[in-house]
């Protein structure tokens, strides 16, 4: 029986571009994950979308003289680019701008304002008297109370790492308009608050019966719990974001971090498309996936789950296989100081492959790991030019200029054979194994090591030798190393889509990978079948790309 798997990815933010530390945290294992379930034959349903409200997303518009709406559009257009070149392979990417998301998103408020999940309350909040707007803990700075840092934030300094009070900063500014010198007043304000304190302890059982859960994620949520859950405020006095439901608060919206969880159950509902199909995946015999950087892990074990515990009869998370970060030359990725790698860049220089194979090797799945470019040209001319791209070529090639391309009936099956192609089972079933545990590096090596031993095979049978004198061994070898080709093209499928699709071709199998499923077809290589022309699979990169790209970081 097949199964209904949905997996969803964090939204990113409408106001800045993906940079490679998203995609190996984050856009990446989820790809490689649904690609592994669609081969099984497994119903998948990918979502996400762009994150487009909260202030962050005004600031840029207000910075770039546009409007929000202009922002979120461009950045949506830049997103669905992205994933195309990069393949990674959405069967929904909206944003949090639809019709259906506000319905979605406003239906669920009322649904638990009925129930008093969520209620209203009084709150004090800063106020920017020069620019009459109320102001988000983050957009008030001052001197800290605890280390005296002097650009502390209203709710966090980033120098001694405590949360903090606005209140509590000495010598407050306000910080979210440019050159605003105004000294902010608390004022009284009235917002919706969730009751999260309600739903502590059916949080804490919940988490504690999921044994498959990451330690760092499990840990993490734990320790949030155990130390008690408060209400928190689910409005605020902005203007862009979802208008309240309610009556008399039309000078404020809904908070982002709110609405955007509820985008996982919306993007199901818009891509059912006015059918039931979404149920599949909330109501029914299912498991949802939730990929996303570390940063996110209380709104998806914390927050989304009381949301949906509160409204009831839907699906929690069954897995949140979240992810460290990943560094950049060693150093904290920064986008304001240019130390970072775009995404629309890299491709505009490189293939997606490459990075797709380089990124998984360092994917940050247990500690935070290191992307450097030397590191990537390695992987590209090592791993990905000398083994596995040389193990097709050299094999495609010989089949072609000893054989006119069509496969030889075998005349032996040695030990060693024998051995080659268990080698082979055996690692599409480790593979797939570690696929559905979401551990994509182990997964990846296992692969990579039947391509290595497969070229020790070739190398030890010599088929350019024996062509000459026995060429019907030279075949039988032939033979044997296009079945594993063949084999290693689904295992690899999930990691490098376009090169595998490509390598089908060379193959000349009619069917294409996403009907192949994940099995290794021994009727898809028999004596007599005739393959096609090779071509190199990957380029070799020239060292000299290490020193250009280091270049480019941080040239502002
Ligand atoms: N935009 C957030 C970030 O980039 C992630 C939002 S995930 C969602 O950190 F589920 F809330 F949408
Ligand atoms: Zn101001």
């Amino acid at each position: 029986m097949p199964e209904n798997i949905l997996i969803c990815t964090a939204w990113p933010y409408a106001n800045g571009s993906i940079h490679l530390g998203h995609i190996a945290g984050c856009y990446l294992p989820a790809d490689i994950f649904a690609r592994y379930h669609r081969l099984k034959g497994n119903n998948v349903l990918m979502v996400s979308g762009s994150d487009s409200h909260g202030t962050p997303v005004t600031i840029t518009a207000e910075a770039k003289g546009i409007t929000p709406e202009e922002v979120a559009d461009s950045y949506q257009k830049e997103f669905l680019d992205d994933w195309e070149n990069l393949g990674i392979s959405y069967d929904l990417f909206t944003s949090t701008r639809t019709k259906n998301h506000t319905q979605v998103v406003q239906d669920i408020f009322v649904n638990l304002y009925e129930k008093d999940l969520i209620y209203k309350d009084i709150m004090s909040q800063a106020f920017c008297n020069k620019h009459n707007q109320f102001l988000a803990d983050r957009y008030v700075e001052g001197t800290c109370p605890l280390c005296k840092y002097d650009q502390a934030r209203g709710d966090q300094c980033d120098s001694c790492g405590n949360t903090l009070d606005p209140k509590d900063l000495i010598n407050i500014r306000c910080n979210r308009h440019k050159d605003c010198d105004d000294s902010p007043i608390f004022k009284d304000t009235e917002h919706f608050f969730l009751k999260l304190s309600e739903f502590e302890n059916d949080l804490l059982k919940w988490v504690k019966s999921n044994p498959d859960w990451k330690p760092n994620v499990k840990n993490f949520t734990t320790g949030f719990l155990e130390n008690g859950l408060i209400d928190r405020a689910i409005t605020r006095d902005i203007n862009w974001g979802i208008p309240i439901p309610v009556e008399g608060y039309e000078d404020k919206r809904i908070y982002v971090w709110f609405e955007a969880v509820i985008g996982y159950l919306s993007a199901s509902i818009e891509w059912s498309s006015n059918t039931n199909k979404w149920e599949d995946f909330w109501k029914s015999e299912s498991k949802s996936f939730y990929f996303m950087g570390k940063d996110n892990i209380p709104f998806h074990t914390v927050i989304w789950p009381a949301i949906l515990l509160g409204y009831g009869g839907l699906k929690l998370p069954y897995d949140v296989p979240a992810n460290e970060y990943v560094n950049m030359e060693s150093k904290k990725i920064s986008t304001s100081r240019n130390w970072v790698v775009n995404l629309k860049d890299y491709l505009k220089r490189y293939d997606p492959d490459p990075l797709r194979f380089a990124l998984t090797s360092i994917m940050p799945e247990t500690s935070d790991s290191n992307f450097s470019w030397e590191e990537y040209l390695r992987a590209n001319n090592d791993e990905l030019v000398a083994t596995f791209g040389n193990l097709v070529h050299r094999v495609l090639s010989m089949t072609n200029r000893y054989f006119d391309g069509v496969v030889q009936a075998p005349n032996r099956k040695s030990d060693n054979d024998i051995e080659l192609i268990k080698n082979a089972s055996n690692t599409l079933k480790n593979v797939g194994d570690e696929l559905s545990k979401c551990k994509f590096r182990r997964g990846l090596s296992s692969a990579m090591a039947l391509a290595k031993d497969t070229n020790k095979y070739l190398d030890d049978h010599e088929p350019w030798k024996k062509f000459k004198v026995d060429p019907s061994d030279a075949g039988t070898t032939l033979y044997y190393c296009l079945n594993v080709i063949n084999c290693l093209k689904i295992i690899m499928n999930p990691y490098i889509p376009f090169t595998t699709e490509k390598l089908n071709i060379m193959l000349a199998i009619e069917k294409n990978i996403d009907q192949c499923g994940w099995n290794w077809d021994s009727e898809e290589i028999i004596p007599g079948h005739k393959i096609s022309e090779a071509s190199p699979l990957f380029l070799k990169l020239d060292d000299s790309i290490v020193e250009e790209e280091l270049a480019r970081l941080n040239i502002q």
